[in-house]
Parts: structure tokens; C-alpha cells; sequence
């Protein structure tokens, strides 16, 4: 039975983003990712506590890695899945995206992962369906499942967050990663220091978080270099912006260019959330390092960070 809309409540099964998980969900969340890493790499078989089940990706904007680790950590452990993009599905002839949900939950699903271009989309579909939702993307807003595979990827690297500088270099204003991450790094005690022309840093960003650790605002990237525990680039999210294109001068300014990276001091983990634009946020040499780029190790931390919110959607 679909949730009487009027009642536009949310469940805590849903997953909308870390700004609203409650105290002390985040580290178990990341503690469950972690044991299940060996299991979402294949090296062990996963328990499959999801047998039975079905899991639709309701994507209605592009993805690659969100997309595709869904569908892996929600088969790790034994669910069935089901995609529908934008294009190939009713949407294309005007169907919204909460009456394309609705429809979906009326075929039994038994839970709904969420990507869309509204910001605030994943709660509105949560508002009107009976089944966990979970955002894999939403607007500008948050991409809490990116947080967590970043929080962990760190957290692998790192030992710990707590007390750790973290820079997030570039497209602030449009990104929802770099809100997720914010939250998520803050609570786990970092002191999150954005870094960006003024014009794709928002005004507030440096309130926008709570918990033990901070966020602050810096124009100045090649000042920051040499006292960081970790650095993020951003993609320009052109899909975002207001008109207008990458300027020219932007990775002079703020690209991660090899000159750069010789200034982090040795071992600095370098996060980019994909896709890259090579040779704009950073250079192929930075990106492509075997000792320092974790890139990659994002993207397998992001099937385990998966499993474990799947898990808490549906098995718990
Ligand atoms: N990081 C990320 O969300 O990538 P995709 O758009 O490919 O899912």
C-alpha cells in the first residue's frame, strides 16, 4: 500500500543524506562497509541476507559508478535488481518522478534507490512511497552514499578522521558531494577546509556542518598544500551551472597539476569522486599515481559503502 501523501512523513529506513542520520549511524554504517569490503571485492562470499528481494534503481540522470555499484552490492547479497533511466521509461513521455516510484513500489520493490536532478528528490519520492528510499544523487543536495565511500576510503588510508585536514578543491557550489562529504568528514572530527574561486563557493558553506570537527573557506590553494592529510578534486559540473563553461584559467588557478601535488607532503591520499575531466582538475600523473591516488579505491569502498546501506534499508 502506497503512504497516504498527506501524511508526508519519511521512514529511518530511508537514507536521504548524512546531514539527517542520527548520532552515531554514520561510524556503524562505516564499520559495516568496512568488514564488508573483502565480501563486496569477491574475495569472500557474502552472506546473502537480501535473497528474495528486489532492488530498483530509479536513475534519471547519468551515472556510471553510483549506478553500477548499486546493482553489484545489492546482488553481493543475493538481491534481484532492476534499472530504469530517464531516457526508455515513461518519464521521456512527462511522467514525474514520484508517480514514476509509486508505480514502481505498486510492482512489490523492496526499496528504491534514488539519482535525479532535484534537489530534495530522494525525500519527495520518500514522502510518497512505502518502501526505504535511498538517495544516490539528488541536485545540488547531498550523495550520502559518496560521503560514506569517502569516509571510508580516508578512513582505510588514515586510521582515523579525527583531527585530520581535508581539503575540497573546486565546483563547491554545485556539488552535492562536497555537502555530503562536509557533513560526513565534520561529524567524524575533520576540519574540512573548501577551496575554490569565490564564485563556486557558497555563501554559509563554512556553516553548513556540525560536530567535532569544522569547515573552513580558502581562495588560496597553493597555500594550503603543505598542511593537509588529504585532497579531494572536484569535477566543474557543468550540467549545473548557470551557462557558461570551464574557464580557461582554471587549472591554473585550482587544478591539482604535478607542480601541486610536489608540494602535499609525502603519502597525502588525492580523492576525486568521478568522472574526471583529465588535464582540468588534475593532471593524468596526479590522478593515475599508484602510491597516493585512491581513486579507484573509492570506487570499490563505494559497493561495500552500498551493501551496508542496502542492509540497513531492508534486512535490519
Ligand atoms: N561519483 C559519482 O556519483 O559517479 P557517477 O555519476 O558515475 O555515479
Amino acid at each position: 500500500m502506497t503512504r497516504d501523501p498527506r501524511a508526508a512523513s519519511t521512514s529511518p529506513r530511508d537514507f536521504l543524506g548524512i546531514e539527517s542520520l542520527a548520532p552515531g549511524e554514520l561510524e556503524t554504517l562505516l564499520d559495516r562497509a568496512e568488514a564488508l569490503l573483502p565480501a563486496a571485492m569477491g574475495q569472500v562470499r557474502s552472506e546473502p541476507k537480501l535473497a528474495g528481494r528486489v532492488v530498483a534503481n530509479i536513475f534519471f540522470e547519468d551515472s556510471t559508478r553510483t549506478r553500477v555499484s548499486f546493482e553489484i552490492a545489492a546482488k553481493r547479497l543475493g538481491a534481484e535488481v532492476v534499472n530504469l533511466g530517464a531516457s526508455g521509461s515513461s518519464a521521456s513521455k512527462g511522467e514525474t518522478l514520484v508517480d514514476t516510484a509509486r508505480n514502481i513500489e505498486a510492482m512489490g520493490v523492496d526499496a528504491i534507490v534514488v539519482r535525479t536532478s532535484i534537489s530534495g528528490g530522494a525525500a519527495l519520492v520518500a514522502q510518497h512511497v512505502d518502501r526505504p528510499v535511498i538517495n544516490a544523487g539528488d541536485g545540488r543536495h547531498e550523495h550520502p552514499t559518496q560521503a560514506l565511500l569517502d569516509a571510508l576510503a580516508l578512513r582505510l588510508r588514515l586510521g582515523s578522521l579525527a583531527g585530520k585536514r581535508i581539503a575540497i578543491v573546486g565546483d563547491i557550489a554545485n556539488s552535492r558531494v562536497a555537502r555530503s562529504a562536509a557533513h560526513a568528514f565534520v561529524r567524524l572530527g575533520a576540519e574540512v577546509i573548501a577551496v575554490g574561486p569565490p564564485s563556486l563557493i557558497p555563501v554559509g558553506f563554512d556553516a553548513i556542518a556540525k560536530g567535532p570537527g569544522k569547515v573552513s573557506i580558502t581562495h588560496d590553494i597553493d597555500g594550503i598544500l603543505g598542511d593537509l592529510d588529504a585532497i579531494m578534486t572536484l569535477r566543474i559540473q557543468l550540467e549545473r551551472a548557470a551557462g557558461g563553461g570551464i574557464a580557461p584559467d582554471y587549472r591554473a588557478g585550482f587544478g591539482l597539476t604535478s607542480e601541486r601535488r610536489a608540494k602535499l607532503k609525502p603519502g597525502t591520499p588525492i580523492l576525486h569522486p568521478g568522472p574526471v575531466n583529465r588535464g582540468v582538475e588534475i593532471d593524468d600523473a596526479v590522478a593515475d599515481d599508484v602510491a597516493d591516488s585512491v581513486i579507484l579505491k573509492q570506487v570499490s569502498c563505494g559497493v561495500a559503502a552500498r551493501m551496508a546501506v542496502l542492509l540497513r534499508a531492508i534486512a535490519d
